[in-house]
């Protein structure tokens, strides 16, 4: 098949491997004192791009599947490269740069141009980019998630009890979650609106906050055959003392690194089987309500009754193809004897048994 590879990368980073993103991106936490008042001295915009190294396991991976595979950069040409190129069906890992709508545009482009491709379509993936409106959906559907609230500006008061956890409307990677985020009153609510605000120019999401065990799950296929990959858990226990049993910036980013690895993924979890297939139910009702398509990944914490909650999905998972970075989607994989070309193969798979390409 004719494929196109869809992606981003940050120029800057292009040739750079995702330990030296992740030792870039922990490098202003190392020079300055650790344990204080980290979210305004780091600098976290490079948080979300992939690496060239990533884009190439990808497109070794199509060509290992037998296909023709074109590298097309979603820059502002992308939509004439996809105009000419005209492939079969384009494999999407674009997150975009600018706008709500960063995730979605790649996609609209494809419709336009009536070219298949992978993945969530641009209503689905831009519903998940905003946290509030995916939320509002999952609440519909009776799919449990935290109460909420989004802000920009700062609040007199609000119901219910404290802690509350406080995060951007529209980030990933941890973008914007720093041990600060889990806030005790009104004023510490406050500063983390105005942070928020500020740093990220986006209104801040304000969510009961889940005291409870925390997984990630890998979602493989499609509508009532879509497969829940092995359960991972967060193993929180892994968070250094003083720090907030959150998966923040700085424990993804600075805490675990690959010299000092933190042991912080238990997959497949270790936990009770009626537990373990509530996680899998909730997970199969958000996909489908949300009406994702070919893969995900979807964050879940419990809440005070042990009930396991959606505290976010991303339609368009982190894939690091060296089993040493710790990456979920392709750690899941793993587990049930797929390696990363294989891996890659399955979604690519699932897209064209939807489209009846052969
Ligand atoms: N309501 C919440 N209660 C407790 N912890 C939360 C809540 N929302 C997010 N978190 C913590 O913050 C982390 C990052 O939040 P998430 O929404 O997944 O952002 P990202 O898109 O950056 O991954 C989660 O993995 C979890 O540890
Ligand atoms: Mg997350």
């Amino acid at each position: 098949m004719k494929l196109g590879l869809t992606y981003n990368v940050k120029k800057e980073f292009a040739d750079a491997t995702p330990l030296e993103i992740k030792n870039k991106a922990s490098e202003n936490l190392i020079n300055e004192n650790l344990i204080q008042n980290y979210p305004e001295r780091v600098d976290d915009t490079f948080a979300e791009w992939d690496s060239m190294e990533t884009i190439d396991a990808i497109k070794e991976a199509l060509e290992f599947g037998g296909n023709e595979v074109e590298l097309i950069e979603a820059d502002d040409d992308a939509f004439y490269k996809l105009k000419n190129y005209k492939p079969d069906l384009v494999f999407n890992v674009a997150e975009g740069f600018y706008g709500a709508s960063r995730e979605s545009q790649i996609p609209s482009m494809l419709e336009m141009l009536n070219i298949p491709y992978t993945g969530s379509d641009s209503i689905s993936i831009g519903i998940c980019h905003d946290k509030s409106r995916s939320k509002e959906i999952l609440s519909y559907y009776n799919v449990p998630n935290a109460p909420f609230l989004i802000s920009r500006k700062r609040l007199k008061n609000i119901k219910g009890d404290f802690p509350k956890f406080v995060k951007p409307l529209h980030e990933g990677s941890s973008k914007g979650i720093y041990n600060s985020s889990v806030v005790n009153n009104i004023e510490e609510l406050n500063k983390e609106i105005e942070r928020i605000s500020d740093s990220y120019n986006q209104p801040a999401l304000i969510e009961d906050f889940l005291p409870g065990k925390e997984f990630t799950i890998s979602m493989l296929g499609n509508g009532d055959d879509v497969k829940v990959l092995p359960v991972i858990e967060i193993n929180l226990d892994e968070v250094p003392e003083g720090f907030n049993k959150i998966y923040s910036y700085e424990v993804k980013w600075f805490f675990d690194t690959r010299e000092n690895q933190l042991d912080i993924f238990r997959c497949p979890a270790d936990i009770s089987r009626e537990l373990y297939s509530e996680i899998e139910d909730v997970c199969k009702q958000a996909f489908n309500c949300l009406r994702l398509k070919d893969w995900s990944r979807i964050d879940v914490r419990l809440d005070k009754n042990g009930v396991p909650n959606i505290v976010e999905i991303n339609p368009l998972p982190g894939i690091l193809p060296d089993p040493a970075d710790n990456s979920c989607f392709p750690k899941a994989a793993r587990e049930i004897g797929l390696n990363y070309n294989q891996m890659i193969n399955e979604v690519l798979n699932e897209a064209k048994k939807r489209y009846n390409l052969k």
